[in-house]
């Protein structure tokens, strides 16, 4: 495979932005290597700099739910832009987009929009704050939020000792805040509420985990945990910006008929450009500036291109709900490909998938959370993915992310991707 034009990049990139990236997974410190430089998508397809065309499952980390560039979305862009690119002012599209997501997602009477998943996270802490009056939130180990300061906590040496911060930066004023409890655990939740009793504002849950590698939340577990936040009055935040309008068309709180009290979304929410939303129960997001005391705001938010391909994303998920079915169709095709493969090699590594998110966890043990997720063998899944690139399918690099499968995988790229997930098991395997 020829890479010089994306060395070159690379080399160059380094010397202007941290690392060469704007994001750090993508530089391929987990799997060896340096990062490809892609010049152009189209449907299951990433075509790079040097003319290499990959299979591609990262989707640009989830938005992709139609594949590279749908002509859909396109033409909804195309059209806004005739108009201009920002306003600054409230706009029709930002009432159409709200109406929407409210019709998709019942628990969602009341919406904000934002610019990323990180901001609607971080937003609806505040929000939930401000609601209850109360400082501390919980979330769970090896669930990702986002990069604001008080989700970049990990657990102490006890399981009630304080948190510890994941990032240097992070203050320790910012840890004494965060609780952390283990996912699927509701024994790690009572115990933490017990200790911080009338303490805590918020659990914050991706409710199907795609940041440890995917794995399901028990559904009696989210049934606890929803009945213990009414109890406790703890706003129960369901973080679905990768599962949301992913794992089901309305996200993963319609597969597990639970309402959470807020909701955040980003990924497929923007069609592609960067969109982040919050919303949930009305009493809660009337809290909300101008209405209420919380301030929330930003220059961009609503802006009339992303709410254009947002739209358009929605609408089509709203009048073509059959979509799940063909993506379930595909993603149990992919899976099951790849058990034959893992039989044929000898080995019995767990496949975690819910619909189209699925991760293949190089690790013979049940993965059910973050403890068990990360005895996965890193190294070979490292080589594994650099075997894959080469034969021309493009995976998340790193372990724990999950692989996504869009409506535009054709069942030629699932054969191609199942052949040479086989001739790469059996290359690192030998
Ligand atoms: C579940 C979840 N929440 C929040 C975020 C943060 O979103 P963003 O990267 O748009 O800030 C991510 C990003 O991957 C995510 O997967």
């Amino acid at each position: 495979m020829l890479t010089s034009k994306s060395e070159n990049l690379f080399n160059e990139a380094k010397n202007y932005i941290p690392g060469g990236v704007n994001s750090p997974v993508r530089a391929f410190k987990s799997v060896g290597g340096n990062p490809i430089f892609i010049q152009r998508g189209e449907g299951s397809k990433l075509i790079d700099v040097d003319g290499n065309k990959f299979i591609d499952y990262i989707g640009s980390w989830g938005p992709h739910l139609f594949g590279h560039n749908p002509s859909f979305i396109k033409e909804a862009l195309l059209k806004a832009i005739e108009n201009g690119t920002s306003f600054g002012t409230p706009s029709e599209p930002e009432v159409s987009i709200a109406k929407l997501i409210t019709e998709i997602v019942p628990s969602v009477e009341m919406v904000r929009m934002v610019n990323s998943g990180t901001e609607a996270t971080m937003s609806a802490v505040r929000a939930a704050r401000g609601f209850t009056k109360k400082e501390k939130i919980i979330k769970f180990e090896g669930c990702y939020h986002g990069h604001a300061d008080f989700f970049l906590i990990k657990a102490g040496s006890g399981a009630l000792t304080l948190g510890i911060p994941t990032s240097p930066g992070v203050t320790k004023g910012n840890a004494a805040d965060t609780l952390i409890a283990d996912y699927n655990d509701i024994e790690s939740v009572k115990k933490l509420i017990s200790a911080n009793k009338n303490q805590i504002a918020a659990i914050i849950i991706e409710p199907v985990a795609g940041n440890m590698g995917v794995v399901k939340a028990n559904k009696e577990f989210l049934n606890e945990l929803r009945n213990i936040c009414s109890e406790e009055k703890i706003v129960l935040i369901f973080d679905e910006v990768m599962s949301g309008f992913r794992v089901a068309k309305g996200g993963a709180q319609e597969l597990f008929d639970i309402k959470p009290d807020l909701s955040t979304f980003g990924k497929i929410i923007g069609g592609g450009l960067p969109v982040g939303a919050f919303g949930g129960k009305k009493e809660i997001m009337e809290i909300i500036a101008p209405n209420g005391p919380v301030y929330q705001a930003g220059t961009l938010s609503g802006n009339p291109l992303a709410m254009a391909a947002g739209y358009a994303a929605l609408s089509y998920i709203k009048n073509n709900p059959e979509i799940y079915n063909t993506l379930e169709d595909k993603s149990s095709y992919l899976e099951k490909g790849i058990k034959d493969n893992l039989k044929s090699s000898g080995k019995n590594f767990t496949i975690n998938r819910v619909g189209s998110m699925l991760t293949l966890f190089f690790n013979e043990e049940e993965v059910n959370d973050f403890k068990t997720a990360v005895k996965s063998d890193t190294d070979l899944f490292g080589k594994y993915f650099n075997e894959m690139l080469t034969r021309g399918v493009y995976l998340p690099p790193s372990q724990f992310e999950a692989l996504f499968v869009s409506t535009a995988h054709l069942k030629e790229d699932l054969d191609k991707t199942i052949e040479v997930n086989l001739e790469s098991l059996k290359s690192v395997l030998k």
